[in-house]
């Protein structure tokens, strides 16, 4: 079943920064809030019933992928537990992480590090796909483990001429090809104490580089 998109146009110019609350050490290092806190959480609660409509009677094995699926994946976690809590039908749910690494500055370099992750695993909740490379990799991964069942839930996907094709089944927004921090997303570890999700500025890039 293929649900609909929410799509952030090319032209989407995001909200000033003065329109939110900002904290002050990155004040001068981001450029606009492009995808606000309240947002995510709304469109994340959609996700949820979308999940439980989708997994049925399964008992569901979630899987976070570290660091930047954290925030995604506690504030997903937290809509489904309250639909188990306030529906007829609930479902078991365990869950796992394990920590993904393969940017430095804001480019991919190619390679892979896992680190964690003993279970298997049927519901992935990751920050972002962007080429989809990661992604295909811990998808290998998981084969090893013969799960029922492996659906996957990403907060962002990119729309970018480097995508490898892969379409995770549940998706909270599709972005333009821009680099964003916040909500758990980095640069060099940076900007994941930040409620939104924005875009970086040149001298936040410059301040933080590797
Ligand atoms: N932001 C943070 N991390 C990322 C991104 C991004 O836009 N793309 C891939 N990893
Ligand atoms: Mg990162």
């Amino acid at each position: 079943m293929r649900f609909i998109v929410f799509q952030i146009s090319d032209e989407e110019q995001g909200y000033d920064l003065d329109l939110f609350c900002i904290p002050k050490h990155y004040a001068a290092d981001l450029e606009r809030v492009y995808i606000p806190h309240g947002l995510i959480l709304d469109r994340t609660e959609r996700l949820a019933r979308e999940i439980m409509k989708d997994m049925g009677g399964h008992h569901i094995v979630a899987l976070c992928v570290l660091k930047g699926g954290y925030k995604f994946f506690a504030d997903l976690l937290d809509y489904i537990k309250a639909l188990n809590r306030n529906s007829d039908r609930s479902i078991p749910m365990t869950v796992d992480f394990i920590r993904l690494k393969s940017y430095c500055n804001d480019q991919s370099t190619g390679e892979i590090k896992v680190i964690g992750g003993d279970d298997l695993s049927t519901l992935t909740g990751k920050d972002i796909i962007d080429t989809g490379k990661t992604m295909k990799t811990l998808l290998e991964l998981l084969k090893q483990y013969n799960p029922k069942m492996v659906k996957v839930a990403s907060l962002l996907v990119k729309r970018t001429p480097r995508s490898v094709g892969y379409r995770p089944d549940f998706v909270g927004f599709e972005i333009p090809d821009k680099f964003v921090v916040g909500y758990a997303l980095d640069y060099n570890e940076y900007f994941r104490d930040l409620n939104h999700i924005c875009v970086i500025s040149e001298t936040g890039k410059e301040k933080y580089k590797a």
